[in-house]
C-alpha cells in the first residue's frame, strides 16, 4: 500500500520464510519434526522483539500449498504441532497484545485445527500491539486464483463492473486484504528463492537471505537484519537526487 520512499526507517511489516528446520534437526541426528518444534519456539521470541524495533506487522510462512508433498508423518506432525502451539500460546499472545490472523486456504485444513484458528483470531481480535499473521496452507498463486474466483463471482452477480477492476480491486479479494504490503522479506537457511510466498504483495519488498537455519535465528540476528534494512534506499521506480 505505502509507496513513498522511506530510506533509513525501520520496516513496518516484516515477512519471514522460516526455512531450515529439517536440516537443523538432521544435523543433530534428530527427526525433522524435532526441528519444527524448535522452529515454533523461535516465532515467539521474534514476535516479542517486534515492538522494540517498530515492527507492527509480522507475517510468517508456516506451511505452503506445496508442503503437502512431504511424508504423511511430517505433515500430520506439523498439523498437530500447529494446533497444540496455538492452544498453548493463546493466553500469552492475548496478554502481550498480539493480534493473530491466518492467511491461506483453510478449507483444506482439518476441522479441529480450523476451530482453534478461528478461536484465537476471535480471542485476540481487539489486540493492536503487534499483528502476527500466520500463512498456513498458503501459496501466492493459489491465493490469487481464489481471489480471482471470488471477484469473478461478484462480476457475474452484477455487483462489480469488469471495466472498473484494477489493482486495488483485486487486492481487496486477497487473503491479505487487512495487511499493508511487506517492506522486508527475510528467508533463512541460505536458499535464495521465494517459494510462492506473498507474490503479489512483495512487488516492492526488500529481500534479505540469511544462511542461518530458522531454529538458530536469534533476536540479535533479527535486529541486525532490521538495521541493514534501514540503510537501504527504496526508490519504488523513481529517481532520487
Ligand atoms: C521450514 O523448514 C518449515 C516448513 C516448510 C514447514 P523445512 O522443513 O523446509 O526445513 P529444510 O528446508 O528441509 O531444512
Ligand atoms: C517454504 O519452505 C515454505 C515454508 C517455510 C513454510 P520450503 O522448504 O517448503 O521451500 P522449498 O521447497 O525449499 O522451495
Ligand atoms: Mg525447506
Amino acid at each position: 500500500m505505502s509507496s513513498q520512499p522511506t530510506p533509513r526507517s525501520g520496516p513496518h511489516h516484516v515477512a519471514v520464510i522460516m526455512d531450515g528446520n529439517g536440516r537443523w534437526a538432521q544435523s543433530r541426528g534428530q527427526p525433522r519434526l524435532f526441528g519444527h518444534h524448535a522452529g515454533v519456539r523461535r516465532v515467539k521470541e521474534i514476535v516479542r522483539a517486534c515492538p522494540d524495533h517498530g515492527v507492527k506487522y509480522m507475517t510468517v510462512f508456516a506451511f505452503s500449498t506445496e508442503n503437502w508433498k512431504r511424508t504423511q508423518a511430517e505433515v500430520s506432525g506439523l498439523m498437530k504441532l500447529f494446533r497444540r502451539y496455538i492452544q498453548s500460546e493463546a493466553r500469552d499472545l492475548l496478554a502481550e497484545g498480539v493480534r493473530v490472523r491466518f492467511i491461506g486456504d483453510r478449507l483444506k485444513l482439518d476441522a479441529k485445527l480450523r476451530r482453534v484458528m478461528d478461536e484465537i483470531e476471535l480471542l485476540t481480535s481487539r489486540n493492536d500491539r503487534v499483528h502476527l499473521t500466520v500463512a498456513l496452507n498458503y501459496g501466492g498463486r493459489d491465493e490469487v486464483a481464489r481471489a480471482t474466483q471470488r471477484l469473478a463471482r461478484e462480476v457475474a452477480a452484477g455487483n462489480i463492473d469488469p471495466e472498473s477492476v484494477d489493482e486495488t480491486t483485486l487486492a481487496r479479494f486477497l487473503d491479505t486484504c487487512f495487511l499493508p504490503d511487506p517492506d522486508l522479506v527475510i528467508r533463512t537457511s541460505g536458499e535464495a528463492r521465494i517459494s510462492n510466498f506473498l507474490l503479489w504483495q512483495s512487488a516492492y519488498a526488500e529481500y534479505e537471505f540469511v544462511d542461518t537455519l530458522w531454529p538458530d535465528f536469534t533476536t540479535a540476528e533479527f535486529a541486525r537484519v532490521l538495521e541493514g534494512f534501514g540503510t537501504r534506499e527504496r526508490r519504488f521506480g523513481a529517481v532520487t537526487a
